[in-house]
């Protein structure tokens, strides 16, 4: 992480990819604000969440644009979410910071950076565990998606992989009550075995695996 690539632009801390691009996370106005007025995702994550009034704990292990965790939130749940990026955590954080003056759901947001794999058992008392690993660089979806790019691009140059899927893997033998897999529509799931339902959209699906064991 070089601090020279670092650059504020209206008051909203920016980093540089290249000479032409840079990236920076806004929640109040702009490409992330209009996805965060999109109905469609918070009903697909209403009914992936399933019935239930009560304030729910979510432990989002993938954190990215934190756009998936701002819906948990504005749903009235609370959340740790969690991104290993050192360049994202900074750009969220700033992001966050001008956010909260608007909106009190902030409040519910414990953001937290570092590999989810090294924090996960600390809340295993979690209602539900959510996964959005990155896709694979071949997917369409990734060559449609800028924001991924840019994410995947930052990931390079911090040397850091999307380890998401081991730590489900791992967190499938642990007590979870519920975990939310993000996954393009057409793609296989992580694991097909233990599947309870899928939640399908346009062009995402939501894979769901209920513990039953777990109280
Ligand atoms: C596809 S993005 C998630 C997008 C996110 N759901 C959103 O709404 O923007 C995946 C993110 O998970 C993060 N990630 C992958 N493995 C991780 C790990 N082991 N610990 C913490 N973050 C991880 C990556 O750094 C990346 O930012």
């Amino acid at each position: 992480m070089k601090e020279e690539n670092f650059f504020y632009i209206d008051n909203i801390l920016h980093y540089k990819i290249s000479d032409k691009e840079s990236l920076s996370f806004d929640f109040l106005k702009g490409r992330l604000f209009n996805r965060l007025k999109r109905i469609e995702h918070e009903s697909l994550f209403k009914k992936a969440i399933g019935k239930n009034k009560a304030q729910l704990k979510i432990f989002d292990a993938t954190a990215g644009s934190l756009i998936d965790t701002i819906i948990f939130l504005k749903l009235g749940h609370e959340v740790v979410a969690c991104e290993q990026s050192k360049i994202l955590y900074r750009l969220l954080d700033d992001a966050i910071f001008r956010a909260k003056k608007e909106y009190n759901f902030f409040e519910k947001l414990s953001l937290i950076n570092s590999d989810s794999a090294k924090i996960i058992d600390s809340y295993l008392d979690s209602d539900i565990f959510y996964f959005d690993p990155m896709f694979n660089k071949s997917n369409q979806n990734l060559k449609r998606s800028g924001l991924l790019q840019k994410i995947s691009h930052i990931l390079r140059h911090e040397s850091l992989d999307d380890t998401s899927r081991l730590i489900f893997e791992d967190l499938l033998k642990k007590k979870y009550r519920k975990i939310i897999i993000k996954r393009p529509i057409k793609s296989d799931p992580l694991r097909k075995e233990n599947i309870n339902y899928q939640v399908k959209g346009k062009a995402v699906r939501y894979d769901i695996y209920i513990n039953s064991q777990s109280s």
